[in-house]
């Protein structure tokens, strides 16, 4: 980026309270002059996660630019992608929203749920419409096996569950079926007919795969910004929640995942990666490589559903650059 151009970027971040990736975006969509209200109206017209997911970091997101940790101030977003391979909610996805960019996740049925609003999102729409909130409707919408269910029923039954559930959760039994209770809430939104149609805009270059962060990362080339954010190593026992698959994310998973920090580092990927401030972690990041870090940062997250569990917690932030 030319000096000029970055002054601009960086009025904007700071004007707007945005990230710079998102910054540059703005700038070039207002032909590299700052365009106030052309901006403002983009921003007031950005699409949000579409659905409620455990650990998502759309809080963190600020406390993490103002530690000046995110995003990579050289990751260029022009020619270079953006992975997210435990995308979830897809937070920092939709925070950056880069021009290229794969997104990942083992879930299957979050991954069709986002194909089908990148490639159908009216018949989902449609759908969505049609769901009631009421207890008895819900359990026979969760009894529903998904191999039974076309694309465009799977994603509406995966936000309808996601919108009225309880607490948002996601929570399968060994067999893959989805457990969680009926949730309490007024009034839920189940169809935002209008975030989904912006969601499906912004998916329309985005690769969305049902694959294990290993094998997407092969992809990723030097310059290119990873961000994982994996099932979290338990903060103590009666919190170790892995209910995200049926497949859990235990000590050997931990250790495979900085492997692959370490190889994208080695690689020269931008990586960031989120995780529980315990014991564990902090010695698998430690003594690796001067320039790969651990920060600390609060988070109120929820991970117990008792109320009773629930409180602030410390989390840890790495980055390499
Ligand atoms: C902590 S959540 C991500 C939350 C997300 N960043 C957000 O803001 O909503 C972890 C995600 O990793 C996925 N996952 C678990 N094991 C995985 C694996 N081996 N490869 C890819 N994704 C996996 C889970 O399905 C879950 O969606």
């Amino acid at each position: 980026m030319k000096i000029k151009e970055k002054t601009k970027v960086l009025e904007i971040t700071e004007k707007f309270d945005i990230n710079i990736i998102f910054a540059q975006s703005l700038l070039l969509a207002s032909d590299g002059d700052i365009d106030t209200e052309k901006i403002s109206n983009i921003i007031k017209d950005r699409p949000k996660p579409f659905v409620k997911w455990v650990g998502g970091k759309r809080q963190l997101l600020k406390q993490f630019r103002e530690m000046d940790l995110y995003p990579p101030h050289d990751f260029d977003p022009i020619h270079n992608t953006y992975f997210e391979p435990f995308a979830g909610g897809g937070a920092v996805f939709f925070d950056l929203l880069p021009k290229k960019a794969i997104l990942s996740d083992l879930n299957f049925e979050l991954v069709t749920t986002y194909n089908v609003i990148k490639n159908d999102v009216e018949a989902l729409i449609r759908s969505l419409k049609k769901h009631v909130y009421e207890k008895e409707y819900y359990l026979n919408i969760r009894s529903k096996k998904v191999e039974s269910l076309s694309d465009v029923q799977i994603a509406s039954r995966f936000i309808y569950l996601n919108r009225t559930g309880f607490n948002g959760m996601y929570r399968v039994n060994s067999s893959g079926g989805f457990n969680v209770p009926f949730g309490r809430y007024n009034n839920p939104l189940i169809c935002d007919a209008e975030n989904l149609r912006k969601v499906s805009k912004a998916l329309q270059h985005v690769t969305i795969q049902h694959r294990d962060y290993k094998y997407v990362l092969k992809k990723a080339k030097k310059g290119d910004f990873v961000y994982f954010d994996p099932p979290y190593y338990p903060v103590n026992r009666t919190s170790n929640f892995t209910g995200y698959t049926s497949e859990g994310f235990f000590e050997k998973e931990q250790e495979a995942l900085r492997d692959t920090f370490v190889e994208l580092h080695k690689r020269g990927c931008f990586v960031m990666l989120s995780n529980s401030d315990t014991p564990f972690i902090n010695k698998l990041y430690s003594g690796i490589d001067k320039k790969i870090k651990l920060h600390k940062v609060s988070a109120g997250r929820n991970i117990n559903s008792k109320a009773s569990g629930r409180g602030k917690i410390k989390e840890v932030l790495v980055v390499n650059y």
